[in-house]
């Protein structure tokens, strides 16, 4: 069953950890984490928060209908909430993340996650410099699920293509369609996206979380899961 409780306590201490990193920082913070999780600049928040409603969303999903997962592989982590917390919920995760300033925050927020909420969590919970897919077939398998969720980032037609044929090894895969790698406004730019990862082998896409306009200052969204087909 979904540990709610265990959810609330890794969301708690990753909204400490995110004061703590402002205090020292300012305005040096990784702007996706001042802007969004801080209630100092974000006008929805009456509090900070660790999570966002769509790595809880994410992290219940996983747990309660992806029995074949045997990890769970966070593209584009930042501080890994999402793998932080699916590995407190007992999940094996990789979190993958190229920026070097995220990645040390990354590895940080896991030391104390791990000295106050669960001291296996180093065991289940694995932080990987790397920009993906350069190795992605370490760390993906049929038994994975590979998540992007919100990732803007410009890349090449080339590096867009690596990034769909990685997910061929992949069991499943969990992606923000109106975020991914780019931001994709118009339907059809959405339906396209399917339609590219659908041609590599996956079922058609499961609702996992989906908003409208602005939920806690995060645009709008649909987040969805594709399961590799039976061949
Ligand atoms: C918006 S931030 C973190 C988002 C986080 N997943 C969340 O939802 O809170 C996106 C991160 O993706 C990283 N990134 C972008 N492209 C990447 C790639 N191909 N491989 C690894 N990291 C990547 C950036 O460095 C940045 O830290």
């Amino acid at each position: 069953m979904y540990d709610t409780e265990m959810e609330g306590r890794v969301d708690r201490e990753i909204a400490a950890f995110l004061e703590e990193e402002y205090a020292a920082k300012g305005d040096q913070l990784y702007g996706w984490y001042r802007h969004r999780f801080l209630a100092a600049n974000n006008k929805y928040l009456s509090a900070t928060i660790g999570l966002a409603h769509y790595d809880k969303a994410i992290a219940r999903f996983v747990i309660e209908n992806c029995p074949f997962a045997r990890r769970f592989v966070e593209v584009g982590a930042g501080l890994a909430q999402e793998s932080m917390l699916l590995a407190a919920l007992g999940m094996s995760t990789c979190a993958i993340e190229t920026n070097l300033t995220n990645f040390d925050m990354m590895k940080r927020l896991l030391e104390r996650l791990s000295q106050r909420l669960a001291p296996d969590l180093p065991k289940r919970m694995t932080p990987i410099n790397d920009f993906f897919p350069t190795r992605a077939a370490d760390y993906v398998d049929s038994h994975t699920i590979v998540a992007f969720p919100t990732l803007s980032w410009t890349i090449s037609a080339a590096e867009e293509e690596a990034i769909f044929a990685s997910l061929r090894m992949a069991g499943g895969v969990i992606l923000s369609v109106y975020d991914f790698f780019r931001h994709r406004a118009e339907e059809g730019e959405r339906e396209a996206l399917i339609a590219q990862i659908r041609a590599r082998g996956f079922d058609a896409p499961v609702v996992v979380h989906a908003w409208d306009g602005w939920v806690a200052g995060f645009r709008h969204d649909r987040i969805v899961f594709m399961r590799r087909s039976a061949s």
